[in-house]
């Protein structure tokens, strides 16, 4: 893609971390002409673009209250958008949160870690049907390693196993009782962190089938970056001896910018390989990141199942209901 081809960028979850380092890089670095920034409360989310102003001198950042907890919120943040009638060239669907030790649910009924992918696919969903967002357009979405099952403590619920034992092999269902954290399902935050960001890698695969022909999905992630405020809801030990022990180790972890980067890159890559999930080598948590090919990620049935459940869960559906067809 060229320069002026993507100069409008949309970053969800912007008020810390990552998708503020994003919104910076892509003012600063990549010289967007608007970068959309998202927040719960448009008050704070107002604080944020004052500073990235402030930071870059780019006077580029244009705040949106968007809390992906309530549909309510994510309905008034599209009909901003739609009234302002400018198609997005970059989406980048940053926000996410690893859940505590006691378990939170949404007023729907959404588990706090998964509850960001519900926000966002109604957010992605409603800019499709509205045409906001632009034939070339490339979606991102933040996806984490736990997802591959590879890093210590953090393990996934074997969705077919799950739908063998509970749901009479019905993989939506058993999709749809993570999301929801039951009936049937166990909080632990790792693994309902590790489910969500699963749930993230198989909703990009299946949302890339069914997006125009010019544009792209990705799920990214952005590696070990414990310089956020990502470990807010861990406990005391995590937060005062694990994380700062990670960071004495070579390689388990980077600085946010070089995390949110990753965003970056991604945002350049292909149609051709639209769908699949980037992440740090296999084992790594860190570097440079690639297409991850562990055969539970591609397994197309979980994808469809996940976005069976999501598109139910959310009510939101790019077809209308009584057509099914998947390219
Ligand atoms: N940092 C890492 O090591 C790491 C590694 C792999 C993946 N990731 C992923 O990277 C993304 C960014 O994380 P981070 O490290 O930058 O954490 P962070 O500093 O906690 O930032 C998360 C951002 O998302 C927002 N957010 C979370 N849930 C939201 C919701 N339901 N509605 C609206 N906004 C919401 C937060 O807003 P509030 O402050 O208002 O909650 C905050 O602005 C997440 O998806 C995370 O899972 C991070």
């Amino acid at each position: 893609m060229n320069h002026l081809s993507h100069s409008i960028a949309l970053v969800t979850g912007t008020t810390s971390g990552l998708g503020y380092a994003a919104a910076r890089l892509l003012a600063a670095a990549k010289g967007y002409r608007e970068v959309i920034i998202t927040g719960r409360s448009l008050a704070r989310v107002q604080e944020t673009a004052a500073e990235l102003t402030a930071e870059t001198k780019a006077q580029v950042f244009t705040p949106l209250e968007l809390d992906l907890d309530s549909p309510f919120s994510v309905q008034s943040a599209l009909a901003e958008l739609v009234k302002r009638g400018v198609p997005i060239d970059f989406l980048l669907l940053n926000a996410g949160m690893v859940g505590g030790k006691k378990r939170v649910l949404t007023a729907e009924g959404i588990e706090a870690a998964q509850a960001p992918l519900i926000g966002h696919h109604r957010l992605t969903i409603g800019l499709l049907r509205a045409n906001l967002l632009s034939p070339n357009a490339r979606v991102v979405i933040a996806g984490a390693e736990p997802a591959r099952g590879d890093v210590p403590m953090f393990s996934y619920t074997d969705v077919a196993a799950l739908a063998d034992k509970q749901y009479h092999g019905d993989r939506s269902a058993a999709v749809e009782a993570l999301v929801r954290n039951g009936p049937n399902v166990k909080y632990q935050p790792n693994r309902a962190y590790a489910d969500a960001k699963l749930i993230v890698a198989w909703w990009a695969a299946a949302l890339a089938r069914r997006l125009p022909s010019g544009m792209a999905v990705y799920a990214v992630s952005p590696g070990s970056a414990p310089d956020t405020k990502a470990v807010r809801n861990l406990g005391p030990i995590m937060k005062s001896l694990m994380i700062p022990l990670t960071k004495l180790i070579p390689g388990m972890s980077q600085t946010p910018e070089i995390a949110a980067h990753r965003y970056l890159q991604a945002s350049e890559f292909g149609t051709d390989v639209s769908g699949q999930f980037f992440a740090s080598a296999p084992k790594k948590l860190t570097g440079p990141i690639e297409s991850m090919r562990h055969p539970h990620l591609h397994d197309r049935v979980n994808q469809e199942a996940a976005w069976k459940a999501v598109v139910k869960v959310s009510g939101a559906d790019l077809l209308p209901a009584s057509s099914s067809a998947v390219p």
